[in-house]
């Protein structure tokens, strides 16, 4: 039979697709620790340092690219800036994914959530509504309300010297309450931020990959709730509640101080207009102002917790800083947003912050739904894509000495040195999901060290013993790590700062 030229052509492609996918699946998987039969790594995979340990397997297995099974489920591990860029940047089309987390998001309720929602409309939806109010330009709208609720940190520290790490949250969640609904939180126990944190707490244990038999199993979602062994959907009834006071409270009172006219500025204020744009513009505002506090709260205390941390490891890191400050801010003056590229060796100094230990150390998890190939390994489809974000900015070719606190390592004669790839270029991810708060996150962690260091002498404390009490440095190690409780001092350093301080609540209001 004589094959017309279309025929030709579809016989050909057909051929070389096989031929391909023969070549793809014949391809080696990337390097990795010893594996069982059907049970993978189930048994040798870490549980502690996990980042730690795939960093060791990156140099074990001499590959920056390793693959890890964990009964089935395919683990692909990135510890490279280099691989990073390739895959999730440069085939950003393809690695933009989030496994399904059938738990979370379908029986508790967080499918509203777009940093753990699959890729697709109702992700893009909700991330270019975002992205209108925080990208770079629109995003320092913003900064006077930052500046404000800096202060007002500095002024809870001087009445309330030993609760640092609750001043922190509460600060972080005035802003981000702030940004999201312009709703002005309580100074104790505000309710919009409780249901926030109760939501919170109910979803952080439920992330734990492996957790849920379900997420393996998804017939299980079926099990009715009386029957043995169903304790997860009861669980997840009680979360689905709390998700679903987080999502409907605060919008409700925003939207009702948007009628009544009196609103600040804020995410919801700014797009719940032109509410037939597009079909379900209001769930879809709704949707992202919710996640706003889950996604926005921890991630800065844990590198402003950090930044205390850092203070106490490298005291002359903290001193350098504070003579700079002297030098460039007018004396009476706390710093602002413009002072920032006269102040580099505060700049360095919150890159290094950031670098020593990123607050997400694996970043989000990405996806990919195809099977691909890179530097001749497969890479199988279906596989979660982690980028290993503590090895890349731990990398000893770029940054050497990668464990102790050095900012002069970002600085060359006195200036931020432009060869020195700061650890923004890692800590907020990558390819279209890169963290889309990432500007207002980077200003608010910069104005909140500025003015810390301009107005305390951050110091060890010291025991009942006489002896300064040596921090573990040792972190909570959850998806956003958090140091563990740990003692210090944080005194004004003068009375002219101490007063400077005072001052400021004329401006902003009281305590
Ligand atoms: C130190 C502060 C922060 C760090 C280190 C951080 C880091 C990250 C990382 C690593 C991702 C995942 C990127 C990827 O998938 O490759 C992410 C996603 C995200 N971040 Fe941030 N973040 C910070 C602060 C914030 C803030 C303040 C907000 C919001 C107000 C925010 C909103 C988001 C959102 C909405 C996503 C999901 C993006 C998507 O899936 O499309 N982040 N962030």
């Amino acid at each position: 039979m004589l094959l017309n030229p279309l025929n030709s052509i579809l016989l050909a492609t057909v051929l070389f697709t096989v031929l391909l996918l023969r070549k793809r699946s014949r391809l080696p998987l990337p390097p990795g620790p010893p594996k069982l039969p059907l049970l993978g790594n189930l048994f040798n995979h870490p549980s502690v340092s996990v980042w730690k340990i795939y960093m060791e397997w990156s140099k074990l297995y001499d590959s920056d690219i390793i693959h890890v099974d964990i009964a089935g489920r395919s683990i692909i591990i990135l510890s490279s800036m280099e691989a990073a860029v390739n895959l999730l940047d440069k085939r950003s089309a393809i690695y933009s994914d989030r496994a399904r987390l059938l738990m979370v998001n379908e029986l508790m309720g967080w499918e509203f959530i777009f940093s753990i929602m699959k890729y697709g409309d109702r992700w893009r939806t909700r991330r270019r509504l975002f992205h209108t109010v925080f990208h770079a330009e629109a995003s320092k709208k913003f900064l006077p309300r930052q500046l404000s609720t800096t202060h007002q940190l500095l002024r809870r520290l001087l009445h309330e010297p030993a609760g640092i790490m609750a001043h922190l949250r509460h600060m972080t969640g005035s802003i981000i309450m702030g940004a999201a609904y312009g709703i002005d939180v309580a100074a104790k126990d505000d309710p919009y931020v409780r249901l926030a944190e109760d939501g919170l707490a109910s979803v952080t244990e439920a992330l734990v990959p492996g957790k849920f038999l379900v997420d393996s199993l998804p017939l299980l979602k079926y099990i009715p709730y009386w029957f043995p062994g169903s304790g997860f959907q009861r669980l997840a009834r009680e979360s689905k509640i709390l998700s679903q006071n987080m999502l409907e409270k605060p919008f409700a009172e925003a939207k009702r101080r948007i009628t009544s006219g009196h609103a600040p500025y804020s995410f919801t204020a700014a797009t719940l207009q032109n509410l037939d744009e597009f079909p379900g513009k209001e769930q879809a505002i709704k949707d992202t102002a919710a996640m706003m506090y889950a996604a926005g709260t921890d991630t800065i205390v844990s590198a402003l917790s950090t930044f205390i941390l850092a203070m106490l490891y490298n005291p002359e890191a903290q001193r350098k800083a504070q003579a700079e400050i002297d030098s460039v801010v007018r004396k009476g003056h706390l710093p602002d947003f413009d002072d920032e590229p006269y102040l580099p060796f505060v700049s360095a100094l919150v890159k290094e912050v950031l670098r020593w230990q990123p607050a997400l150390p694996l970043g989000v998890a990405h996806f990919i739904a195809v099977e691909d190939e890179y530097k001749g390994y497969r890479i199988p489809r279906g596989s979660t894509v982690i980028i290993n974000t503590w090895a890349v900015l731990h990398d000893e070719h770029f940054y050497p000495d990668p464990h102790a606190f050095k900012p002069e390592r970002f600085l060359l004669d006195g200036k931020l040195n432009p060869a020195i790839q700061g650890p923004e270029a890692a800590t907020f991810g990558f390819g279209r999901r890169i963290c889309p708060g990432r500007h207002m996150a980077a200003a608010s962690i910069w104005i909140t060290i500025a003015s810390l260091l301009a107005t305390f002498d951050i110091t060890k404390a010291v025991g009942k013993d006489g002896e300064l009490v040596e921090p573990s440095y040792e972190y909570f190690e959850r998806i956003i790590v958090m140091p563990q409780p740990f003692e210090c001092s944080i005194k004004p350093r003068s009375k002219d700062a101490e007063a400077l301080i005072q001052s400021t609540a004329d401006q902003d209001g009281s305590v």
